[in-house]
């Protein structure tokens, strides 16, 4: 059975360290070579810092994988949806190769993000890195606890692995990453009850609120869908806070057995209803960045470093 990189499933950490690179020479083997040695380097520092909880994804840019691994093609792979309406956009930023790092020691994330900028000199150009971190109890810049509705146990498997139904991707999964800068003035200068309305959840017990009080426009409303079969409709989000004092956000992340899950909420997002409710949350948070990646199984970037 192919075994999913560990980052996808793990628990929230205290730190993250997001880095994306463009591949600029075309040697795709050495490139393939390099994946396989940086899986390498994430397991390397899981054993030596075990008390750090190292995990970490790898995942190939829509665009590029075709250049990766030509004709190996997951079923579902697409570029990452461009969207605008009036004012809210979904930008696309091409990255050929994403990296998360993710630990409970700042210096080890540091480590592995300064080892891994070695292992890939000279066929790549760092485009993005940024630094997360846990704030609070697990809140995002709102206020709001973050991820909380996300699957739990095994279930987090079926949201996020693809299964047997693609069995040469099976054990991948699909990851949308998207920068989003939050205008804190203006959200702080919301009360609770307005914060609450946005959000379609209390700030301190994260309870969805009463039907008469959630409207269409709220965060969790347009994020809220079920399948033909009634089921819930889920990503598997690892966001995380990023910024200093000048600029902060959310470096939002989610991976999932299907990209069509995530397209279909930020449609919901950004264009809403036919009475035009989008998402409210979306006049507070901009996003400034979008890449859509294929994380693959570890077997599969193993078989592939030797191809
Ligand atoms: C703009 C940055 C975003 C922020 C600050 C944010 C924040 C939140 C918060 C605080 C919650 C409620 C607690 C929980 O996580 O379960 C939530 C729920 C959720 N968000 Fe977001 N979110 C953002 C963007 C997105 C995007 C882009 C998507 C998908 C395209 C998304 C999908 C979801 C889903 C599926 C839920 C669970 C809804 C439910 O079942 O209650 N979020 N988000």
């Amino acid at each position: 059975m192919s075994q999913a990189q560990k980052g996808i499933c793990a628990e929230p950490n205290l730190h993250a360290l997001f880095l994306i690179f463009n591949v600029i020479d075309d040697d795709e083997q050495a490139v393939r070579a390099k994946l396989a040695h940086i899986l390498e380097l994430f397991t390397h520092y899981d054993e030596e810092h075990y008390e750090a909880m190292v995990s970490g994804v790898l995942a190939v840019g829509s665009h590029y994988w075709h250049e990766l691994y030509p004709g190996l093609i997951p079923l579902e792979l697409a570029p990452f949806p461009d969207m605008h309406c009036e004012d809210r956009n979904a930008p696309v930023s091409l990255g050929d190769l994403f990296v998360q790092i993710r630990a409970d020691r700042l210096d080890i994330c540091h480590a592995i993000g300064a080892e891994i900028c070695q292992v890939l000199k000279p066929h790549v150009d760092l485009v993005e890195e940024v630094r997360a971190f846990r704030y609070l109890d697990g809140r995002d810049l709102t206020g709001f606890i973050d991820n909380a509705d996300n699957p739990k146990g095994m279930q987090k498997f079926s949201v996020a692995i693809v299964g047997d139904d693609d069995p040469d991707f099976a054990g991948g999964s699909y990851v949308h990453v998207q920068r989003y800068r939050i205008d804190m003035d203006r959200w702080q200068r919301l009360n609770q009850t307005a914060q609450e309305t946005i959000m379609g959840c209390h700030k301190n017990s994260n309870e969805i609120l009463d039907l008469n009080e959630l409207t269409d426009a709220s965060h969790h409303q347009r994020s809220q869908f079920s399948a033909d079969n009634q089921e819930k409709i889920a990503l598997l989000r690892q966001s995380m806070p990023y910024g200093d004092m000048t600029t902060q956000g959310s470096m939002f992340v989610s991976c999932a057995s299907s990209p069509r899950h995530f397209r279909k909420m930020l449609r919901s997002m950004i264009f809403g209803t036919e009475q035009g409710m989008y998402d409210s949350l979306l006049d507070y948070m901009t996003a400034e960045t979008g890449g859509a990646f294929f994380a693959p199984s570890v077997n599969f970037i193993k078989q592939q470093s030797k191809a």
